[in-house]
């Protein structure tokens, strides 16, 4: 690892009793970038980023986080992240502002300067006018948003975002993406789940993606769909019987789904026009592939159930 490595994770491994949710995964988060971890419910994305948050130990593995090993040095690193869990945490006895300074504190930033910094977050993330209001009447999105501000009360250095836009309206998930792409030229280092496909080729520079605790692959964004997948993919939902057996003939790489099928063939364009005409019920598509048919063509499975 040199100085510009952020994270390093090495065999890194988490069982809980006799489940083992991470198994043994490598990765490294560079200065700057930001990483993502993308899958499926139950992937093992939580527990890696919670692992790698200082939150809970690794069974097995090496793990360090600013060239240090999470396990000797938790407080040390701590002090330099940021962090936003995947389900809201604010104290609901607190106001907006009150659970901002509280939060302040257990990074010792003193009572003006807190002040400074939780209006200015306040500002960004758009809640200003919502200072005292009393968490339960903000909407899911504003609580979102404030547990995202919240993770920048301390400045950090790596930024971990667990599923940030999870359960939020297509505006909000906009916004949230506007703030990454806002801290990302100020330096910030992020470590970023998600579940959403478009979310990880919109804000990771490199990403792996992770199913049932291993890494399936790992790489840039366009370069896994390009290499993995091609420029397009045909996609029918509603499709007559004999389409299978002329895929098969034709020797066209597909994927079944309950609700769908994709092919993958380099001559999709050249296809088109004689499957959607000739093995067709319903929709029918030729359209740009993208990660969650990286996704499919590795597993066999939807990236959301
Ligand atoms: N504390 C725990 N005890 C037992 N099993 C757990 C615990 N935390 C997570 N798991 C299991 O580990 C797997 C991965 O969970 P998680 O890391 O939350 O996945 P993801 O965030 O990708 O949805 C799931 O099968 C989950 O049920
Ligand atoms: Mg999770």
């Amino acid at each position: 690892m040199n100085e510009n490595t952020v994270v390093v994770s090495e065999k890194l491994t988490k069982s809980f009793r006799d489940f083992t949710a991470v198994k043994g995964i490598d990765f490294s988060v560079a200065a700057g970038e930001c990483f993502g971890i993308l899958g499926p419910n139950g992937a093992g994305k939580t527990t890696t980023v919670r692992m790698v948050s200082c939150l809970m130990p690794a069974t097995e593995g090496r793990l360090e986080v600013f060239n240090l090993p999470v396990n000797d040095f938790p407080r040390q690193i701590k002090a330099r992240l940021g962090v936003c869990p995947q389900e809201d945490n604010l104290d609901p006895d607190l106001n907006v502002l009150q659970n901002l300074l509280v939060y302040a504190r257990y990074f010792d930033i003193k009572k003006k300067e807190a002040r400074k910094r939780a209006d200015e977050i306040l500002d960004f993330i758009g809640l200003a006018s919502k200072k005292r209001s009393a968490i339960e009447e903000l909407s899911g999105g504003m609580k979102r948003r404030l547990v995202f501000g919240r993770s920048l009360l301390n400045r950090p250095d790596l930024l971990i975002l667990d599923e940030p836009t999870s359960g939020l309206d297509p505006q909000g998930r906009h916004q949230v993406w506007e703030y990454v792409a806002e801290l990302k030229t100020s330096g910030t280092t992020f470590l970023l789940t998600t579940h959403y496909m478009e979310e990880a080729a919109q804000l990771c520079d490199r990403l792996i993606i992770m199913d049932n605790g291993k890494i399936v692959t790992e790489g840039r964004p366009k370069e896994l769909i390009k290499n993995l997948v091609g420029r397009n993919v045909i996609e029918i939902s509603g499709y007559q019987k004999d389409l299978e057996p002329f895929l098969k003939e034709k020797g066209v790489v597909y994927e079944k789904t309950p609700s769908r099928i994709i092919l993958f063939s380099k001559d999709s364009e050249h296809f088109f026009s004689e499957i959607s005409q000739k093995f067709c019920d319903s929709a029918c598509s030729l359209r740009m592939a993208n990660l969650e048919d990286v996704f499919l063509k590795l597993t066999g499975r939807d990236l959301k159930e």
